[in-house]
């Protein structure tokens, strides 16, 4: 098959506060792609409002959320300049290319999708057609930018096969006319998942069973990136925990989840494993274990934190970012969409 040049792409939803396990489990892992990869990073509005308005908070919300997450990525270490960082709807081919790919997806690989009937509920009548077609637009971010990694956690797994089936499709059904106009035998990459592991998997702060989220009630739940020191310290010194002292080895974490939600978010932290942490801990009881936690939580999280004040006081400084990053974006992705005219005939155009 035709070589694709390396490209990684990846969004996060503007709804909610971003939290400590969006840090950990994704933010972590753009900052360091960056040594490797030609990077894309996108605030992927178009998808927020696929859910009811009173989930997305409504326009204000909306237009708060998207500049809080890209000043979570810029805060969290992501150069816009050397890499691109933009909201989604800035850039119209996104949605443009979704329309081709509705009309490529079969309603048969939709229906399958566990995060559409999740999110949809038990009155699957009353979601959008966009929540429907959610994973039709999420290949279009992608393939639009023809990127060949994408970093996610193991929930979006199955948009990412979809992704690969889409791009299949249309190289296959399209094959002769992609050969004609000069792109050899595959126009779209088939895209691999950089999937980020359950060592990065952080749980609810309450339930060491339940994933953090920022749909959680309980704010106890879970550490927001705009929480201040004396918070996060508060949410760890009441996070839950069992009355066992910590074990001396990894095995000894087996069925307590809290411990070893705790303990692995230390590790996480401060670039160590479990095992070796629980070298220095094991044996201790939760409140030393705790102190020293809430002590590495401020400190790796307060820097992120005060930058994201910084920037957040000059809103539009961020626009600034948005607009440079949509503007190279739209260079990448226009070519793109312009071949897939051509490619499926809709002529003319003027790309
Ligand atoms: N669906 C992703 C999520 O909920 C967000 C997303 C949208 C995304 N488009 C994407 C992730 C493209 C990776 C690539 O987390």
């Amino acid at each position: 098959m035709a070589e694709f040049e390396p490209r990684v792409f990846s969004g996060v939803q503007p709804t909610g506060n971003l939290h400590l396990g969006n840090y950990l489990g994704a933010l972590v892992r753009f900052v360091e792609l960056q040594d490797r990869f030609s990077c894309i990073y996108c605030v992927v509005d178009l998808h927020a409002i696929t859910q009811a308005v009173n989930i997305w908070g409504g326009p204000s919300e909306l237009t708060r959320a998207i500049r809080e997450v890209t000043a979570a990525f810029l805060a969290s270490g992501i150069d816009p300049q050397k890499h691109i960082v933009f909201n989604q709807s800035q850039v119209a081919e996104h949605a443009e290319l979704a329309w081709v790919f509705n009309c490529v997806a079969r309603m048969g690989w939709l229906n399958r999708m566990t995060q559409f009937k999740e999110k949809a509920g038990k009155n699957r009548e009353n979601a959008s057609v966009g929540l429907f077609a959610y994973p039709n637009l999420m290949a279009a971010d992608i393939l639009a930018y023809r990127a060949t990694h994408v970093p996610v956690g193991e929930d979006q797994k199955q948009h990412l096969e979809l992704t690969r089936d889409i791009a299949q499709k249309f190289n296959i059904d399209f094959a002769e006319s992609i050969a004609e106009n000069g792109h050899g035998d595959a126009f779209f990459p088939l895209t691999e998942p950089l999937i980020t592991g359950p060592a990065t998997r952080v749980m609810s702060l309450r339930d060491g069973t339940k994933k953090m989220s920022k749909s959680d009630p309980s704010d106890y739940s879970r550490i927001n990136l705009t929480d201040d020191a004396d918070m996060i310290a508060q949410k760890i010194r009441k996070a839950r925990t069992d009355p066992e002292p910590l074990p001396g080895e990894v095995d000894g974490l087996e069925h307590r989840a809290e411990a070893a939600n705790l303990v692995g978010i230390f590790a996480a932290l401060d670039g160590r494993t479990p095992a070796d942490v629980l070298g220095e801990y094991g044996g201790g009881q939760f409140s030393t274990f705790k102190v020293a936690l809430a002590e590495l939580a401020t400190t790796k999280l307060a820097p992120i934190n005060d930058e994201m004040r910084r920037l957040l006081a000059d809103p539009g400084h961020i626009d600034k970012v948005l607009n440079d990053g949509a503007q190279r974006a739209r260079a990448i992705a226009a070519p793109v969409m312009a071949a897939v005219k051509d490619i499926v005939g809709l002529r003319p155009h003027g790309g």
